[in-house]
């Protein structure tokens, strides 16, 4: 039998999310296109958190905002390849190819995002409450008390203390470590089957950071969806991640289990990426606390190097 063009698209029975040769491109000017992501191609297990990193600049924004279908309202588009999703009704589905109407029903719904700054995330003048029920609202046929219920529910999940009074607060009224909680709780409202995680603790002082990835790891474990961690900061990987995709300029250069990448990395500028941070012990013989070494990394350098 010949298979249409429309054939519905398969995936493995145990993969969420399937990135196949993924490349956007914004337009620049009237010449040239600057191509963002080249021919990215990973997949995200059931239940599976791979980490994407890479300096600032390498393209890791762009694939989970394109996966998400949100860049081309930045004026880009998906000059090639598919991105196939297992949908919660068991449907494979190109989400390159939907429709404006079919791809935002699934955001928040099928597949979330978590992004660095919860303050320009939430909107100041809606309660907590309010802004978690409206994710529910929106996806589901929910009454509004059945919703704030969900909404409270969402914040014990996330471990917010005292949920029941937050519940009636107001953004500026909580931590930048809480405030990244109600968005992982809007982020989970309708129990999506895969959550992005955008540099989630960046903006966060370590303690909090810490926090936060415990978090994220405990409620994998309970939930069991699978997340797509953003990061520049091999050591978050080192906390999170179950197989890690390295990015630079636009394309993957390198994917590996955890283990691996740590134990035995292949690329230069995976190797980089690693060196930037500080080993347990290696402040011993100092006398005063160190500034973290930033991160200047020349790939085209690195490059050079493996090619030799
Ligand atoms: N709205 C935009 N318009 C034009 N170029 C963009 C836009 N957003 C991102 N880019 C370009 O895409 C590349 C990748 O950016 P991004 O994915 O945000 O990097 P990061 O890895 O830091 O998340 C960068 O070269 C950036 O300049
Ligand atoms: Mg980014």
């Amino acid at each position: 039998m010949l298979l249409s063009k429309s054939a519905t698209p398969e995936l493995p029975e145990d993969v969420i999310l399937s990135v196949e040769d993924l490349e956007v491109s914004f337009a620049a000017g009237t010449k040239a296109q600057l191509r963002a992501v080249r021919g990215v191609s990973f997949q995200i297990a059931r239940g599976e958190t791979v980490a994407l990193v890479g300096e600032s600049g390498s393209g890791k924004s762009v694939t989970a905002m394109t996966i998400m279908r949100l860049t081309e309202y930045d004026g880009a588009s998906i000059t090639g390849g598919r991105v196939l999703m297992r949908l919660k009704n068991g449907k494979v589905a190109d989400l390159a190819k939907l429709s404006d109407k079919r791809i935002e029903a699934l955001r928040g719904a099928d597949i979330s995002i978590v992004f660095q700054d919860p303050m320009s995330s939430l909107n100041p003048v809606f309660t907590v409450g309010d802004q978690i029920a409206e994710a529910v609202i929106h996806h589901q046929e929910k009454t509004p008390e059945e919703a704030r219920q969900i909404a409270l529910n969402t914040l014990k999940l996330v471990r917010v203390p005292d949920a029941e009074r937050r519940l009636d607060q107001y953004p500026h009224q909580l931590s930048g470590g809480m405030r990244q909680r109600v968005m992982i709780a809007i982020a989970l409202a309708c129990r999506p089957s895969l959550m992005i995680l955008d540099e989630p603790t960046t903006a966060l002082d370590v303690t909090i950071q810490a926090q936060i990835l415990d978090l994220v790891r405990a409620l994998q474990d309970e939930i069991g969806m699978s997340v797509l961690f953003i990061t520049h900061d091999m050591g978050v990987v080192a906390e999170v991640a179950d197989r890690v995709c390295v990015m630079l300029k636009g394309e993957i250069v390198e994917e590996g289990s955890v283990f691996d990448i740590f134990a035995k990395p292949k690329h230069a500028y995976t190797r980089a990426l690693i060196s930037a941070v500080p080993r347990l012990g290696s402040m011993a013989d100092k006398d005063a606390p160190e500034k973290f070494p930033l991160l200047v990394f020349e790939p085209e350098r690195a490059l050079a190097e493996v090619t030799e």
